[in-house]
């Protein structure tokens, strides 16, 4: 890629006070993390994602979602954060003004990168709670019996099932995390929006709340997206190539 782009892009981004980085699972995919619209290999290339993280599903085949969980948590285990996660952790280090990273990844490897101040939008893979929160909205169940061999495990308060933490489709987002997103999406100068199809409400709404707000948008992403109309810099190609060259660009 020329190096206007990149450079345009992080004039943007040195001159925000307020910054809000909003990713999707393309900043995961270079950690071997498959995103959600591509195909899903082995076991689950006949399953739909969207078939399996509802509610309904859980309760219509809960051993069958839970080991889907259970397998998409060991490849988060397996994975690395990669050079775009590293360079965003970097981006909040260097950066004067503030920054908030807003993901729709339920995986922790923002956190694992390094970056402090993140909004799970859709949740937390590595955290399960109580199906029924029979203690409280949620029942967050830290230690699983291990001599429970029932799957999905049941919650050693009620005798529920147990679930993963995060939001399936049809269900409502954390409100106190979505509140925030919303805030600094209207309070922000630049967006930095990486990795996401930008088709799922109510994320997907965010760069416009943004743009509607007067802020720059910049979209990364090898692909066109409803975002990229919105983009006033479009760097188009893999986060984990380019975002460490928007940092060398900004120490420049
Ligand atoms: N770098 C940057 N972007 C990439 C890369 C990469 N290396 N590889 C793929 N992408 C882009 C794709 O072009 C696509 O636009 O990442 C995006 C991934 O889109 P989705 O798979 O739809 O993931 P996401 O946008 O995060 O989905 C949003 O939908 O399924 C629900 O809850 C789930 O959080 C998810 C939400």
């Amino acid at each position: 890629m020329s190096q206007e782009p990149i450079q345009y892009a992080a004039d943007l981004i040195r001159s925000a006070r307020h910054l809000v980085i909003l990713t999707g699972a393309g900043v995961s995919k270079e950690s071997g993390v498959p995103t959600f619209r591509e195909a899903m290999d082995g076991l689950w290339a006949r399953y739909d994602p969207q078939q399996l993280a509802t509610p309904h599903a859980f309760r219509a085949n809960p051993q069958l979602v839970w080991e889907w969980y259970e397998w998409r948590r060991g490849l988060v285990s397996e994975s690395m954060p990669n050079a775009g996660h590293m360079a965003l952790a970097l981006l909040e280090q260097l950066h004067p003004g503030d920054v908030l990273t807003v993901t729709q990844n339920v995986d922790d490897l923002h956190e694992r990168a390094g970056s402090q101040d993140i909004v799970h939008l859709h949740g937390n893979i590595a955290r399960n709670k109580c199906l029924d929160n029979c203690q409280g909205e949620p029942t967050l169940i830290e230690n699983l019996d291990p001599t429970d061999q029932s799957v999905p495990p049941r919650c050693p308060y009620c005798g529920g099932m147990v679930r993963p933490d995060v939001v399936w489709f049809g269900e409502t987002l954390p409100v106190h995390a979505i509140n925030r997103a919303i805030e600094a999406s209207q309070l922000c100068d630049v967006m930095l929006v990486v990795g996401t199809s930008g088709l799922v409400n109510p994320a997907a709404q965010l760069p416009m709340l943004a743009a509607q707000n007067g802020a720059s948008i910049i979209e990364v992403n090898p692909d066109t997206t409803p975002i990229t109309p919105l983009a006033k810099v479009k760097l188009t190609g893999a986060s984990g190539e380019l975002l460490p060259q928007v940092i060398t660009a900004l120490e420049g």
